[in-house]
């Protein structure tokens, strides 16, 4: 078992090697930045708009020159596929159960970006074996070609959840108005601060569906207060996105709102996202092989599903 354990870690060690010795060749072969710069999407209740932004944050930053990945780590309800009207072959599922490797399922779309299809309603996923974890975290070094990782993560506190939120560079959490969202995403930012003994996890809140430049500022501020109080957590505003109807015609037409509907307000909102993203100093020690050590870091916690 132990000889075992360690020719896994072993594996991890070349693949994290091999990854950040690509670096550099990863940049001359289109990676303009030579660093693999990791997003993670969460949010502490379902159905406040991660998906939807996540892809469309996807597509903005591909529209911008770089080469996006998105993740749908949303073990439970996965539905990046669903927004995008794409039925993958293969996806998550696949390869954490080892029957085919990243670069296997790995989708290419009509919208310049690529997508690992997540495992829909495989619910024994969302507890993954020491094993099946490692295999999958040393995967992840396959996707090092990538200026831009975005994960879509599941709503509220799984194991899976805070290791993703601990490993990225950023992490975004979503919320609405709804004083049931924004206590929900209070709840997931409280036990990240408990878990992660981290003044500064590049928390970054975004509020969606808003009336008004006002309300998300009002919301955001709440939560920004409330956090530096209570829980000495630094959390940005980094922006909000309009309620709007392009976004559920986009959905009923299964394309995203960034493509069929880039004028939109929600359109135009992502892409302000997006620049604020940009702005924001890339933070150093980031990237694909810091990504996974910090994973591998990253202890089961017992009581959640991992
Ligand atoms: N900015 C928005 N304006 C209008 N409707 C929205 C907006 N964002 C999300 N929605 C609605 O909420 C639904 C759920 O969004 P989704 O991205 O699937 O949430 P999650 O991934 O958090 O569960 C969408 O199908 C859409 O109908
Ligand atoms: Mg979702």
């Amino acid at each position: 078992m132990a000889d075992q354990a360690e020719t896994l870690r072993e594996i991890v060690r070349n693949k994290i090697a091999v990854s950040e010795a690509a670096e550099p060749a990863a940049r001359e072969a289109g990676n303009t930045e030579g660093k693999t710069r990791i997003i993670t999407i969460t949010s502490g209740k379902g159905g406040v708009g991660k998906t939807n932004i996540s892809t469309n944050l996807a597509i903005a930053y591909a529209q911008l020159g770089k080469k996006v990945i998105l993740m749908d780590a949303d073990l439970g309800l996965a539905n990046v596929n669903v927004i995008l009207g794409i039925i993958p072959k293969y996806n998550l599922y696949h390869l954490i159960r080892k029957q085919k490797n990243m670069g296997e399922i790995i989708m290419d779309t009509n919208y310049g970006i690529r997508i690992v299809a997540g495992a829909s309603g495989f619910a024994r996923i969302a507890n993954l074996t020491e094993d099946e974890r490692k295999n999958f975290i040393a995967e992840l070094s396959e996707l090092s070609n990538a200026d831009i990782i975005i994960i879509d993560t599941s709503a509220g506190v799984s194991n899976n959840v805070l290791s993703f939120v601990e490993a990225a560079d950023e992490a975004l959490i979503i919320t609405t108005p709804e004083p049931t969202a924004i206590t929900d995403a209070y709840g997931i930012i409280k036990i990240i601060a408990t878990e992660m003994n981290k003044q500064d996890l590049g928390l970054k809140l975004v509020v969606n569906r808003v009336k008004s430049v006002v309300e998300g500022r009002k919301v955001a501020e709440r939560m920004i207060t409330i956090a530096g109080q209570f829980l000495n957590l630094k959390v940005d505003y980094l922006g909000y996105v309009y309620e709007d109807p392009a976004v559920q015609n986009a959905v009923l037409r299964q394309k995203p709102f960034m493509i069929v509907d880039p004028r939109s307000r929600a359109s135009i909102c992502l892409r302000h996202l997006v620049s604020r993203l940009e702005k924001v100093e890339f933070r150093e020690g980031g990237g694909i092989g810091s990504f996974i050590r910090k994973l591998l870091g990253s202890k089961p916690r017992p009581g959640m599903d991992i």
